[in-house]
């Protein structure tokens, strides 16, 4: 299978549409991850691949990875293929800092990343894109620079380790060997391209034409030479949403002809909006999305105001034809953060048959998240001003590979 680099992310369906900026499903249904797939031309994680990383890591599987959370790649076994040569990579991800604070839906690449990083030893370099935020919402170049110094802190909440992680802002960083990556992508993508793989038109201003060159070097492991001195061509592996797979197209598609590897990606779904499937948790709509800042009482407010339910009308209905869990946001929810196997399948066996009601699901929800939300603001409120600049010192990370 080729990389896509040419097809529109909403070619041949009009009604899905899933890029870096808008995600929602065909006519507000869920989002159809197979065709996402055959759209962008990658790969599903199947269970011997899991299996594969669990054995080279030693480790059991990431929930993320057991549930099926993360559930595509690109060139994934080329890194382990790599990985058990003894080869180095490093890994990639990133924020673009929109909001004041993440909401759960951010907390999935990152946990996710930290699980990586640990698991394969392996440095990291986050990407702040305070000038995507600036470009794309209405924000002013000041306003971006203190959201992502806000982001990073909840950022280095998720637990990354400073002695194998750089995080850097764009306004800061971009420059030298980066920025000359940056032109050397630059001139291998028509106009053309980037309106097919974008969706840009003649509207957009040039800002936004010229913005994927910045996301996408990253994937390359000579845009930072304090880090990777002379080891121009090594691995990255990129942890991310599925909405990002357009900037990773792009880049792979120009590696071989600026003389790089292609970067891997590990991909997920979106963990949904309160209100249902056919979106992504969003940090531009406030009553789709649970923030990491959320009170207990605001969290319990929204899960039972906002979490779509699929229990019937009535008690009677509910405990004669049971739930449909197929559309229920807080068995989805549960999915991704109640740990416990056999607890989830006993909620889903007992809720589908109508024996347990959606107020005694929302309430376990509630806890769970209750539970996580507090603990990661604990965290967070201990990550001081000189902790967020030691992870963006422009340093030599000495040990990162131990
Ligand atoms: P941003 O800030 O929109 O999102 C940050 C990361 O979170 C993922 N994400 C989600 N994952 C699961 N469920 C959701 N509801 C959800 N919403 C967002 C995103 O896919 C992303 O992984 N342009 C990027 C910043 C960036 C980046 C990168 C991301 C720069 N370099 C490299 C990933 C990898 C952005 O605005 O992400
Ligand atoms: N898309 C790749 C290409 O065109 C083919 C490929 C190889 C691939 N390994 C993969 C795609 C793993 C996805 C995942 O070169």
């Amino acid at each position: 299978m080729a990389d896509n680099g040419e097809s529109t992310p909403m070619e041949g369906d009009h009604a899905q549409m899933v890029t870096p900026w808008e995600v929602s499903g065909k006519e507000g249904g869920k989002i159809d991850y197979d065709k996402l797939i055959d759209q962008f031309g990658c790969q599903r994680i199947d269970s011997a691949l899991i299996e594969r990383v669990e054995r080279l890591t030693g480790r059991p599987a990431h929930i993320f990875l057991r549930r099926g959370v993360f559930f595509a790649h690109r060139d994934l076994t080329a890194i382990l293929d790599a990985y058990e040569r003894g080869e180095k990579f490093y890994l990639y991800t990133g924020r673009g800092p929109s909001s004041e604070a993440l909401h759960l839906g951010h907390l999935v690449p990152f946990t996710f990343t930290k699980y990586l990083q640990d698991a394969f030893k392996v440095p990291l370099v986050i990407q702040l894109t305070d000038d995507e935020k600036c470009m794309w919402k209405d924000l002013s170049v000041e306003e971006s620079v203190r959201l992502a110094r806000e982001n990073a802190k909840d950022i280095i909440a998720c637990g990354f380790d400073v002695s194998r992680t750089f995080i850097f802002t764009d306004f800061n960083f971009v420059g030298g060997k980066f920025y000359k990556n940056m032109i050397k992508i630059a001139k291998c993508v028509t106009l053309n391209k980037v309106f097919g793989i974008f969706g840009f038109n003649n509207e957009d201003h040039i800002g936004k034409v010229f913005f994927p060159t910045i996301e996408a070097a990253p994937a390359f492991s000579s845009s930072f030479p304090h880090l990777f001195d002379g080891q121009d061509n090594i691995r990255c592996l990129i942890p991310c949403a599925i909405d990002q797979d357009p900037f990773f197209r792009m880049a792979r598609d120009v590696a071989p002809r600026i003389g790089y590897q292609k970067p891997a990606l590990i991909e997920s779904s979106f963990f949904p909006a309160l209100q249902g499937e056919s979106g992504k948790m969003s940090a531009s709509d406030p009553n789709s999305a649970i923030y990491v800042t959320d009170s207990a009482k605001n969290i319990k407010d929204k899960v039972n105001r906002y979490a779509f339910s699929g229990g019937q009308d009535s008690i009677e209905n509910h405990r004669k034809y049971g739930a449909n869990l197929e559309v229920d946001i807080p068995v989805k929810y549960l999915g991704f953060f109640l740990d416990d196997d056999a607890e989830l399948e006993h909620i889903k066996t007992e809720y589908g048959a109508g024996r347990l009601l959606t107020g005694e699901v929302k309430k376990r929800l509630i806890d769970v998240l209750t539970e996580m939300v507090e603990r990661h603001q604990r965290v967070r409120s201990a990550v001081t001003d000189e902790m967020v600049d030691a992870f963006m010192a422009v340093r030599p990370l000495p040990h990162m590979f131990d």
